[in-house]
Order: structure tokens, then C-alpha cells, then sequence
């Protein structure tokens, strides 16, 4: 199941199409075969859509990127490099730890539950991945924080503790967390699926200025179609262990070849 890269990445350089690449993963929990044989690759500043249906394996791709799932087998490298193994003597090994947190640093999260810190401020949740973990000087970070949160609308809540905040507000600071630390991938998890329609279309909008102003490289979950549609490049479709089918939104959502993909999106349709 080989996935071409994309010709028509917004900001991709040329040569670097295959900046995040999947090469024969695969990926089981006990019995259960989640990913067989998976390989695709996304390049850089693109923009990627996972569909498919619940279990297919969508979040544990995501999380294998944030190495937090490893993979059983296969490699997965960016900008070449692969994330579980590292040369040496000039063989492929398994990593150490020092190796997978370096890598790890380039790639952020966000998740549908948000998961702020609740005993810090909103300022501090922004930077303190910034400060601890980069050893930004705090005087920047809080100047990229505040940038970030009017980016994000919410300027004017840098003291307010998460739990004075809205959920929708709660997933914006949890936006500009992930930016602060100029992350070369940003993943999103269904970032909108706990939220009201109406606040869940806030978040998209500073979704899709994250998207207009930056070159970060996105890996995104959602049910939401039409906010696929305008920010991403390819939509990818998950089933069965892999995928079923990929091409440009126009075309997946448009024109979908695969019965899998026709039944996965009517279900979705009738859902909203
Ligand atoms: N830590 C784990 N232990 C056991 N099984 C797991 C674990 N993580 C995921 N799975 C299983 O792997 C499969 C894929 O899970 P995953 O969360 O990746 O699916 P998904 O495509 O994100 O689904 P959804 O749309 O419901 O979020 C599921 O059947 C799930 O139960
Ligand atoms: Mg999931």
C-alpha cells in the first residue's frame, strides 16, 4: 500500500516531499493487527488529513510521532532521520533515550481534551515548554507567549487559570502551547470534537490562521470535512491497516473511489 508524495505541498521546498515518512509500519496491541505494513510519506509544510473510521489506527499514528506508542516494526524518520533507531557503526539500532527526546522536540500535540496545565497560568502553560525543556531566556518566551495568544484571540487572558476559561478557549491557549516551541510538526487529535459547534468553529479559524501563517508541517484528525477541505493538501483514508485511498480533498471528498471511502464519509455526513 504505497502512498506518493504529494506534488502540490504549499510550502514544501524542493527535494524535501518526503519529509515525514512511514516506512513499513507496523503496529499490533496483543491480537489485534492496528497498522500493517504502513507506508506514507508527507512533505514538508504540508498539510494532511487522516480520515477512517473509529480504531483504525489514526490516533496511534500520531502517537507514535510524539513517542509516546512505539512502532513493532519498520521505520519511521524526519528530514531523514529515523525516530526509534540511530546509526551507529553503520548499522540502524535502536535508539537511546537522549536520541528519541532530541527528536521528539521538533513535534507537538494537541488533543481533544485539551490536557493544559490547571496550576499555572495561562501564560506559564505557553511558555514553560519553551523555558524547561528549549532553555528559551524567559523575557522571550513570554514575548513569543503574548504574540501567540493574540494569534489566538486571548491577549487578553494571560493570568486567568485554565479553569476560567471556556473550552474553546482552553483549546486556543492549548494551540499556541504547541507553537511555542516552533515545533517543525504540529499534530492535531479531533482538537474540535469536544467542543459546541459554534466554539468548535472559533478554533477552526485560528486553525486556519496557524495554516495561512506558518510553515509548520500539520497531521490532522478531524470529522470536520470542510475544515479539511480548505486547509489540506491530501487527505490520507485509514482502514483495515492502512490506506485505502489518498489524493487532494476536491478528490476524496468529491469523488471518492473506494466504496470504504463512500461508506466512512456518508456515516459522517449523517452524524453531523
Ligand atoms: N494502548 C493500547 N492498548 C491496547 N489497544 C490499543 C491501545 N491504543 C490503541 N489500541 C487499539 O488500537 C486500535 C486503533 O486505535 P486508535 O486510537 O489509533 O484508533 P482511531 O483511528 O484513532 O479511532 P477513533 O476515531 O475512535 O479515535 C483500536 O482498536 C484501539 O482499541
Ligand atoms: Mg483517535
Amino acid at each position: 500500500m504505497k502512498d506518493t508524495p504529494t506534488p502540490e505541498a504549499k510550502s514544501a521546498e524542493p527535494g524535501r516531499n518526503d519529509f515525514v515518512t512511514f516506512e513499513n509500519i507496523g503496529k499490533r496491541f496483543g491480537r489485534q493487527v492496528v497498522l500493517n505494513d504502513l507506508c506514507f510519506s508527507v512533505g514538508a509544510g504540508e498539510r494532511v488529513t487522516l480520515i477512517g473510521p473509529s480504531g483504525s489506527g489514526k490516533t496511534t499514528i500520531l502517537r507514535m510521532l510524539m513517542t509516546l506508542v512505539r512502532p513493532d516494526s519498520g521505520v519511521i524518520r524526519i528530514g531523514g532521520e529515523p525516530l526509534y533507531q540511530e546509526m551507529r557503526g553503520g548499522r540502524l539500532v535502536p535508539a537511546s533515550e537522549k536520541h528519541i527526546r532530541a527528536m521528539r522536540g521538533r513535534i507537538t500535540m494537541v488533543f481533544q481534551q485539551f490536557n493544559l496545565f490547571p496550576n499555572m497560568r495561562v501564560l506559564r502553560n505557553v511558555t514553560e515548554a519553551p523555558i524547561r525543556v528549549h532553555g528559551v531566556p524567559k523575557a522571550e518566551a513570554e514575548e513569543r507567549a503574548a504574540s501567540l495568544l493574540e494569534l489566538v484571540g486571548l491577549r487578553d487572558k494571560l493570568d486567568a487559570y485554565p479553569s476560567q476559561l471556556s473550552g474553546g478557549q482552553q483549546q486556543r491557549v492549548a494551540i499556541a502551547r504547541a507553537l511555542a516551541v516552533r515545533p517543525d510538526i504540529l499534530l492535531l487529535d479531533e482538537v474540535t470534537s469536544a467542543l459546541d459547534p459554534e466554539i468548535a468553529a472559533e478554533v477552526l479559524d485560528v486553525l486556519r490562521e496557524v495554516a495561512r501563517t506558518t510553515d509548520v508541517t500539520m497531521l490532522c484528525v478531524t470529522h470536520a470535512m470542510r475544515f479539511a477541505r480548505d486547509v489540506s493538501n491530501r487527505v490520507l483514508m485509514f482502514s483495515d491497516g492502512g490506506i485505502v485511498e489518498s489524493g487532494p480533498p476536491e478528490q476524496i471528498f468529491g469523488d471518492p473511489q473506494h466504496d470504504r471511502t463512500r461508506r466512512f464519509l456518508k456515516s459522517v455526513l449523517e452524524e453531523a
